[in-house]
């Protein structure tokens, strides 16, 4: 999704603002712009394609002095990616500039309006009708203007807006697209997202929806749409500038990869204390937990895949039954909600736009919501009536992988709580998946040591039309995520079933050599799943198996088997997606792919 950057304060605003603009390259886009003020005009340079294309333009923002301004990097909605096209919009008169993310809905209406006042559009976005509306509401007081836009336009927004007759400040503006506000010695930031600023403050302001922030070199004020001064506190950003950096690493996804050991220890540590679970920020009580009828599970892409495997594990160690919902279908499905059932919606970023509207639908109907969220600060994690936070720090890449670990872990660690105020998990089998947990960390750093033969496996699959993955129960959940993991970024065709299912249809697919992971690390599946490869197997198929240390079995019918070290049986997902997430990773590489910005895909999904 598009990315904001704005700078006002005492360096030179180009620099910073390219610099922020490329921390968040990972979010996707296809152009970039950048506006600033040069103490006598609004000077704007745009490029479509990478960022490095408007850094080099601009020799690294030197040839665009000032100290005050905005960029922008775009993801095409209204209109292709072309340098008109790309932000900063600007008025006519060339004396108000502003940047965008998300989508104003009635833009088609408000554009005739004004174009019968005489407005003249240059490019088809629904953006520049911002400029010009602007343009049309300024009379001398830029927050009067820009709350008279507010309450005309309808959809979402975060803007970055500056004002050629008003030299000291910025104004940020939000409302259902993420916006932060940083402040600093050297001057105040707004961005789309923390780590576009994390090396230059860790105070962070997030905006609410319907609010106004005018930035001034060294003071910062808040409104309401109704021009009402409003008191915000900041949020100090714990995170390590270092951790959203590569670190020598060739991508973002491998580093992230490697990090995951240091994510579930860091989830141990935080939350495994004197043989019981305590999850600080989650302030549910006993009762809370005990009263719990019926559990839904919402949230899209690797976040709703990791909610499939809390299905399985809640249900099982707690037996409270469990749905699980993409973000996108349970608002329109009109769900039948008990008021003792809990909604959980899980998400990396905290913005998802989906997920948030199922949240918003939610509360709506008087339902409690938990979330999943691994940044803190973020939409759904203020809006939730309870939280518990991932610990897997700042995630780049757009495929994720240590953030999707750290769910697994928050839902593990949720489904034993609650098997235990349920009374259902006995304490000793606690005890047990407790130790169970605490080797996680060391059994994922042998896996990823594993690293070369993965690498050599996948090479052979470079060139492959297809690619299936299969597995039963849990083992279904694990063989959605490898999927996607190799699909988003390797753009080869896959699909995950549900391994008794393949033969229903999907079996016609099968081919000579086409490749069929198979997951398979429970026990008493093992037979079952051993089936599902002999069909596919008959059917030309080359088999690769995922399945326990010990389970030599395997060997005898499949033709490449990768084992996971013995752990409890409902933590194999945390071992099985490591192979998985390596395999998807060496295949985009073989093949030449821009692993952490996959064609087409944003990291954070801002809009519906
Ligand atoms: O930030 P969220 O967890 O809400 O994001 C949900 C999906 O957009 C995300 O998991 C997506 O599927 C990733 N690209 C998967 O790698």
């Amino acid at each position: 999704m598009c990315g904001i950057v704005g700078y006002i304060g005492k360096s030179q605003a180009a620099p910073i603002i390219l610099d922020g603009l490329e921390k968040l390259e990972y979010r996707g886009y296809d152009s970039a712009g950048i506006a600033v003020y040069d103490g006598q005009q609004i000077n704007m340079k745009k490029s479509v394609g990478r960022l490095k294309a408007l850094v080099e333009l601009t020799h690294g923002g030197a040839m665009m002095p000032g100290n005050l301004g905005i960029g922008h990097t775009r993801w095409a909605t209204h209109g292709a990616p072309t340098d008109v096209n790309s932000h900063p919009h600007l008025n006519s008169k060339e004396t108000i500039a502003v940047v965008h993310n998300g989508i104003i809905e009635n833009y088609i209406k408000l554009r005739k309006k004004l174009e019968n006042k005489g407005y003249l559009f240059v490019s088809e976005t629904d953006t520049e009708v911002l400029a010009h509306l602007l343009d049309y509401y300024y009379k001398g007081n830029p927050l009067e203007a820009i709350t008279k836009v507010m309450h005309r336009v309808e959809g979402s927004y975060a803007l970055g807006v500056i004002f050629a007759e008003h030299p000291d400040r910025i104004f940020a503006v939000r409302k259902a697209s993420p916006l932060i506000v940083g402040k600093s010695d050297e001057g105040c930031f707004i961005a789309s997202d923390v780590p576009a600023i994390l090396k230059y403050t860790r105070n962070v302001y997030f905006m609410e929806n319907q609010e106004v922030a005018c930035l001034k070199a060294d003071e910062l004020t808040f409104y309401s749409v109704d021009e009402e001064v409003i008191q915000k506190e900041p949020v100090t950003i714990e995170w390590d500038a270092k951790a959203a950096e590569k670190g020598g690493y060739e991508h973002y996804m491998l580093k992230e990869m490697y990090e995951q050991p240091k994510v579930l220890e860091e989830t141990i540590r935080k939350c495994i204390i004197d043989d019981d679970i305590i999850i600080e920020e989650l302030k549910m009580s006993e009762e809370d937990f005990r009263k719990i009828s019926k559990i839904y599970i919402v949230a899209c892409g690797s976040s709703y895949h990791a909610g499939v495997t809390g299905k399985y594990v809640i249900e099982n160690i707690a037996r409270v039954p469990v749905e699980v919902d993409l973000a996108s279908e349970f608002r329109y499905r009109n769900p039948i909600i008990d008021e003792n059932a809990l909604v959980i919606v899980i998400s990396q970023s905290g913005e998802t736009a989906d997920s948030l509207a199922a949240m918003a639908d939610m509360h709506a109907k008087g339902v409690k919501v938990m979330g999943i969220v691994n940044v803190v600060g973020s939409s759904i994690a203020r809006d939730a009536d309870y939280i518990m936070y991932t610990w897997a720090g700042p995630e780049i890449a757009v495929a994720t992988t240590k953030a999707y670990s750290a769910q697994l872990m928050a839902l593990y660690l949720f489904a034993m709580k609650l098997g235990k105020a349920k009374s259902v998990l006995a304490q000793e089998e606690f005890r047990q998946m407790l130790e169970d947990m605490k080797l996680l960390p060391q059994q994922v750093e042998f896996l990823l040591s594993n690293q070369r033969k993965i690498q050599k496996f996948a090479n052979r699959y470079i060139a492959a039309k297809s690619i299936f993955f299969i597995g039963r129960g849990i083992d279904y959940a694990i063989s959605l995520e490898g999927s996607l993991k190799l699909k988003e970024i390797s753009y080869i065709h896959s699909e995950a079933y549900a391994a008794g299912e393949l033969k229903h249809g999907t079996i016609s697919l099968i081919e000579d050599g086409t490749l069929v992971a198979c997951v398979s690390t429970q026990e008493d599946l093992y037979q079952k799943t051993i089936s599902n490869m002999v069909e596919v197997k008959a059917r030309g198929a080359f088999v690769l198996a995922v399945t326990n240390e010990g389970n030599y079995e395997m060997q005898k019918e499949a033709d490449y088997v990768i084992y996971i070290p013995k752990t409890n049986r409902y933590f194999t997902n945390t071992l099985a997606i490591i192979p998985l997430q390596l395999f998807g990773y060496y295949v985009a590489v073989g093949k030449g792919c821009d692993v952490d910005k996959p064609r087409n895909l944003a990291k954070s999904v801002t809009v519906e």
